[in-house]
């Protein structure tokens, strides 16, 4: 089975599969599968619905970039494929390997505040221990080094966060033009006007509307409506409830960030209000 079109309809309508002219990069817990979605909800937007972790894995990346676009959906040759796999962003190797497939492509970064997104990763990992049954450290303990009482600059969750550091990885390799940052916690309130954004930043004509965005209650989140007869909102997975973490340690975590986000912001000249 080729994605969804039949073998006659590739045939009839010229579809390829194109590598990816967009990559959404990251950030883990940003709203990464949001913003995919939200994008293929474009006419010229055809998304490839895994993770691929074609350039973060070793294995794959060794079966070549033919195994690649044969992970893409077929698309129309005017339409652009994207692709998302968040830990692209943290992963030594990543830059290069893309810069190497395509110099000129279109990087998006999503990003919510450092803080709040350390703590939706806590959340994610301890969702896994617990369905396996097995007990998990309070964030509290993982964030903070009970030695110095600093916090934990080798836990991951927190590593994630200093988006700078990251970025000036990727920098070694595109120009910052290259890069768009998406608000997550935007996103999630009033994702519209990011999407109009993107939309500009990947030059295509401003397509998505209000009318494919209802704020659905129950869940509380925005959901997509395509058209009439076809809407979804995204899994239950997406927008669970973050334990309550100790307000010394949120603070102490902001404080931490606070000089990181600063640089990011010089160097994205994007701002955001985080604290
Ligand atoms: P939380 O689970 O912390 O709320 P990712 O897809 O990168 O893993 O990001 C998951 C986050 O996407 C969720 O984090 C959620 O807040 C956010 N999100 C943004 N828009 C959303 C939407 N319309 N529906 C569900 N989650 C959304």
């Amino acid at each position: 089975r080729k994605g969804n079109a039949t073998k006659e309809q590739i045939r009839l309508h010229n579809l390829v599969q194109q590598l990816p002219r967009a990559i959404i990069i990251g950030v883990r817990k940003g709203g990464t599968r949001a913003l995919l979605e939200m994008l293929n909800l474009h006419p010229a937007v055809v998304k490839a619905s895994q993770e691929i972790h074609f350039f973060d894995n070793d294995k794959n990346y060794a079966r070549g970039i033919d195994w690649y676009r044969e992970k893409m959906p077929f698309s129309f040759p005017h339409q652009i494929t994207i692709e998302k796999s968040p830990a692209y962003f943290i992963t030594e190797e990543v830059p290069e390997r893309i810069f190497k497939m395509n110099s000129s492509i279109k990087l998006l970064i999503i990003v919510r505040e450092p803080t709040t997104r350390a703590v939706s990763d806590y959340t994610q990992v301890l969702e896994g221990k617990e369905r396996k049954n097995k007990t998990y450290h309070k964030f509290e303990k993982l964030a903070i080094d009970s030695s110095t009482c600093e916090v934990n600059t080798k836990y991951k969750a927190v590593r994630t966060s200093i988006y700078t550091k990251h970025l000036e990885r990727w920098l070694k390799y595109f120009p910052v033009e290259q890069f768009h940052i998406v608000d997550g916690d935007r996103l999630i309130t009033d994702p519209l006007p990011e999407l109009q954004l993107v939309e500009r930043f990947l030059n295509l004509p401003s397509r998505i509307s209000q009318y494919n965005l209802y704020f659905n209650a129950t869940r509380g989140f925005y959901c997509l409506r395509f058209n009439i007869v076809f809407n979804k909102c995204l899994a239950g997975s997406k927008g669970r409830t973050h334990p309550e973490v100790d307000q010394s340690v949120v603070t102490k975590l902001q404080k931490f960030f606070h000089p990181f986000n600063q640089k990011f912001y010089q160097i994205t000249g994007r701002t955001f209000n985080w604290p």
